[in-house]
């Protein structure tokens, strides 16, 4: 082992493991060398209506790509969620609502109550005309009609498509009709931090702009006043009043569609990943069940939002194909103060706790006051996800939070992949802060030289890529397949290429080192530099924009904005808040820039392009590596930079 600070698991935590590290090495050896050996078996952990006779079907054989697991084989994700544990554990708590509001009671829902209210849910989606196949767009908080929503839509077949609650009219409008939805769940506001957040009334102004939605289903959550509109709007309580109770779960092909989720690329607008029901369900399950070392009766809390793939893989569906007792809170870490993540803890006595860096840094800043008053004692592990770990903070989240007692895995992965894939299965693998360690099951890594995409052996940095298919892997990009095989697998041959760089140290260790592309990883939200650029480009004083970032403390990125006004503009203090405004409501609060540098040019090539390299080191501060400017049209563009330089 290297010198770096290496964290052996406790006899207490082999002693109870699923995997040891014997097991990890010849379980690992054989997923690959019989990946159809391999996840035949681990298929079985779910219950399919007719069995699968074909396990992997999968090329990344430029130009055919293509992904299959199971196809043969039909299920139902919701069955596999709710009803399959009906008689075992009808009366254990499936979900625990923790308000925004402390004072506010906490709820427990059942798997018995989980399975009527999806029942009845289902049932009123199809009274709205929703049939299977068809796209279901869900805009809303964090309450467990969410979570209904989302498996009323498993249930029947159709495929959802959540959008953050965070997002803008104009960002939800854009994903509405990318997958043609004709419905849109919603709530009439949503609660965090104390605040409300208008989200009927945000998608009364998105639907302006969209001209195929028929239907908006409403539950009502805070009670706040909204506009309900005539045959379009539809109050879920009063659509549920004497549904029929009952709704057979549909029946559906492995490599059915189970949702759409938009993510941010380096170019154009979001991406619609398409995740499918065999494989992303066997997957999800059983990394779940490994990476946690899940037991029965375990409380389990992932601290992110259903709005993106960690609420999707580790709120709902794998905790729950796996009956766990999985905790949904509504509010933010920093309200009423920085202790309320601990005191949730205690009051619901959670043993796993999964989390993002950003979060820890944050809590970090805040003072040790308020970890140091919670007991936490229940806690047996805790998780990091989202964006690389620095070691200072998962020293902190070691110490001050798992009192030197929890094991900490950081667990790398992405929308695209469905579910972890680089991360440490907590008996077997001995830790390093900051390095997600090693592949799971069936995953295969690879370190890319960038430029000649060579294969790397040993120690080595470079790009990471993914040698073969994986059952969680997404399918397509909705609606463009052709964009799916150009962005993940042109510019590596026989490789998902995953955007991101990293090195593997002496002991096999994987340390991701943050994304090549342009791609911002802000507070553990992914933003595509793009789609900034083309919120600032629409404003009528801009002419042109280009976005970088630079490191920040708490967020991980900071965003950085390059501006060129139109002609004649003036610069002032005022357009840079009218700027920043401008782009939280065109994309949503996730989005608002840092820093807003008025340039009157940006540094191009002859033939054009904006040479992003140096834009990065300006904003970073960091002068003395500049590079080669002498490929530029006019090198005293840089010096203007310098000059007026933002300071942050
Ligand atoms: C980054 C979130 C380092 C990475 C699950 C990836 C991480 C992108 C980690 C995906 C981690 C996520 N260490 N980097 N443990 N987890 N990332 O699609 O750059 O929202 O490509 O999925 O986040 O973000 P996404």
């Amino acid at each position: 082992m290297s010198s770096e600070a290496v964290f052996v698991p406790s006899e207490a935590v082999v002693s109870r493991t699923h995997v040891t590290a014997e097991q990890y090495g010849a379980q690992y050896a054989r997923s690959v060398s019989d990946p159809d050996g391999f996840w035949g078996e681990q298929a079985r952990r779910i219950d399919w209506i007719k069995p699968f006779t074909k396990v992997k079907n999968t090329s990344f054989e430029w130009p055919d790509i293509s992904i299959k697991w199971f196809e043969d084989g039909a299920l139902n994700v919701a069955a596999n969620c709710i009803d399959r544990h009906l008689a075992t554990r009808g009366d254990q708590t499936a979900i625990i609502f923790e308000p925004d509001d402390p004072k506010a009671e906490a709820r427990h829902i059942t798997y018995r109550q989980l399975h009527d209210e999806v029942c009845r849910f289902a049932n009123v989606l199809k009274g709205l005309g929703v049939k299977k196949g068809h796209r279901v767009t869900i805009y809303m908080p964090m309450i467990p009609e969410t979570a209904y929503a989302m498996l009323a839509c498993a249930r029947i077949g159709a495929i959802h498509s959540v959008v953050f609650g965070g997002f803008s009219p104009d960002a939800l409008a854009g994903r509405i009709n990318d997958c043609d939805s004709a419905v849109v769940i919603t709530a009439d506001e949503g609660r965090r931090g104390g605040k409300s957040v208008p989200l009927k009334t945000n998608v009364d102004v998105a639907l302006e702009d969209c001209p195929g939605v028929e239907k908006v289903l409403v539950i009502r959550n805070t009670g706040g006043p909204i506009a309900m509109k005539g045959s379009r709007d539809v109050w879920w309580h009063e659509a549920a009043a004497g549904v029929d109770p009952v709704c057979d779960p549909e029946p559906m092909n492995a490599e059915d569609p189970l949702f759409i989720l938009y993510t941010s690329g380096s170019t154009g607008k979001p991406k619609g990943v398409l995740h499918t029901t065999g494989g992303y369900l066997v997957y999800v399950s059983l990394t779940h069940e490994l990476t946690f070392d899940y037991r029965d009766g375990e409380i389990y809390w992932c601290t992110a939002d259903v709005g993106w793939v960690t609420g999707h893989s580790y709120i709902l569906y794998g905790p729950l194909a796996n009956g766990a007792t999985t905790l949904m809170f509504e509010g933010v870490p920093s309200y009423p103060d920085a202790g309320r993540f601990w005191e949730v803890v205690d009051k619901h006595k959670v043993n796993i706790f999964y989390t993002a860096p950003t979060a820890i840094r944050a809590l970090m800043g805040a003072g040790d006051q308020f970890v140091e008053r919670a007991d936490l004692s229940s806690l047996r592990l805790l998780g990091s996800v989202g964006e690389p770990i620095n070691p200072e903070a998962w020293l902190w989240y070691h110490r001050k939070v798992g009192r030197e007692r929890c094991v900490v895995i950081d667990t790398w992965w992405q929308t695209e992949t469905g579910g972890f894939m680089i991360s440490p299965l907590p008996g077997a693998i001995p830790t390093k802060p900051g390095s997600a360690t090693k592949p799971f099951f069936g995953v295969q890594p690879a370190v890319l030289d960038p430029e000649s995409g060579k294969v790397l052996e040993g120690e080595a940095s470079g790009v990471l890529a993914i040698a073969d298919s994986w059952p969680g892997q997404m399918r397509t990009i909705w609606g463009d397949h052709q964009r799916f095989k150009e962005t993940y697998f042109q510019q590596y041959k026989g490789f998902y290429f995953t955007g991101d760089g990293c090195r593997r140290d002496e002991d096999g260790y994987y340390w991701i080192t943050g994304r090549v592309d342009d791609v911002l990883n802000v507070s553990g939200h992914r933003l595509g530099t793009a789609e900034v650029e083309s919120a600032l480009v629409a404003h009528p004083k801009v002419s042109e924009a280009a976005v970088v970032g630079f490191p920040h403390e708490i967020k991980g990125q900071g965003i950085y904005c390059y501006v060129t006004l139109m002609a004649d503009e003036p610069a002032s203090d005022e357009l840079a808040a009218e700027l920043r405004n401008w782009v939280r409501k065109e994309i949503g609060p996730i989005a608002s820039p840092d820093c807003i540098q008025f340039a009157p040019g940006l540094p191009k090539t002859r033939s054009g392009k904006i040479m992003r390299r140096i834009l990065r080191k300006v904003a970073e501060n960091d002068y003395g590596s500049l590079g080669d400017t002498s490929t530029l049209a006019d090198p005293a563009v840089v010096d203007d930079l310098i000059a007026n330089r933002k300071n942050r």
